[in-house]
C-alpha cells in the first residue's frame, strides 16, 4: 500500500498551535502539544465535522470523589488537550485521538516524522 506525505515547517505549527495541510487529497491538521506534535484527518467520526481545523481546545475537566464522599471537579494537568468538535460537541483527548465519550471511536492518525525544521505528515 502506497503512503501519501506532505511536508510543513514546525514554526508554522507553532505559530498557532495548529496548522493544516493537503495529505493524499485529505485534509490533515497538525497540533503543536507540549513540545511534541500530532496530525489528524480533519473529519470527526461521528458525522464528518471539521473537528480539528475549527474544533475548540481545552483543557481536560475530570473530577475525584474525595474520603468525605464529594465530589471535587479539576482540570488535569497537560494544558488545552481535549479537542471538541463544532458541529455536535464529541471530543477527543488529543494526545491520541480517542473520544473521550465513546473509547471505540478515533480520529484518524497521521504519522508524525521531524526532519530538521520540518514535520513530515504522512498517510
Ligand atoms: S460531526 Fe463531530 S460531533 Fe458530530
Amino acid at each position: 500500500m502506497a503512503t501519501d506525505s506532505a511536508r510543513i515547517r514546525t514554526e508554522d505549527v507553532r505559530r498557532d498551535g495548529r496548522a493544516a495541510l493537503q495529505v493524499g487529497g485529505q485534509r490533515v491538521v497538525v497540533f503543536s502539544l507540549g513540545g511534541d506534535f500530532v496530525a489528524y484527518v480533519d473529519a470527526c467520526p461521528h458525522l464528518g465535522g471539521p473537528v480539528c481545523s475549527r474544533g475548540s481546545l481545552h483543557p481536560f475537566y475530570t473530577a475525584r470523589v474525595e474520603e468525605d464522599g464529594r465530589v471535587e471537579p479539576y482540570f488535569a494537568e497537560g494544558g488545552e488537550r481535549v479537542l471538541a468538535c463544532p458541529w455536535h460537541g464529541w471530543e477527543y483527548d488529543l494526545r491520541n485521538g480517542q473520544c473521550l465519550a465513546d473509547g471505540t471511536k478515533w480520529l484518524r492518525a497521521a504519522t508524525v516524522v521531524h526532519d530538521s525544521d520540518e514535520l513530515i505528515i504522512s498517510l
